[in-house]
């Protein structure tokens, strides 16, 4: 019997949600607790919440022309807009590294590299 709730997962953080076909996955992120950092709100001017699906376009409407036109040939890696993908099945999204995180852990992978190196 088809059902018009599917879940959406969410990695890195190992989240997830059930919402109703036709939500945005900005919507689903958010229901779900997960961060993703966005200026516009939804008007496809920041391209802030890119967000990459697995497989590629599983479980998402394809996108409209405004968004295919943004994206380009990174549609084919799986990148959609979070703000305009349709839920319309299951679907995995893998969201950005937040950047304060990447810096930290970046920070930190050149420090443990350089304790490394001093002790060889
Ligand atoms: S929220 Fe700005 S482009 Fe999606």
């Amino acid at each position: 019997m088809p059902t018009d709730r599917h879940t959406v997962s969410f990695n890195p953080d190992g989240k997830s949600v059930t919402v109703k076909a036709g939500t945005t996955l900005l919507t689903a992120a958010r229901a779900a607790g997960v961060r993703i950092p966005v200026r516009c709100e939804g008007k496809m001017g920041c391209l802030m919440c890119k967000v990459t699906l697995e497989p590629p376009q599983a479980g998402v409407l394809p996108p409209a022309e405004g968004e295919r036109r943004k994206l380009g040939g990174s549609l084919d890696a799986g990148t959609r807009l979070a703000c305009q993908a349709k839920v319309c099945g299951d679907v995995s999204v893998t969201t950005p590294e937040d950047p304060l995180k990447r810096a930290v852990r970046l920070q930190l992978e050149r420090q443990n590299q350089a304790d490394d190196d001093f002790w060889r």
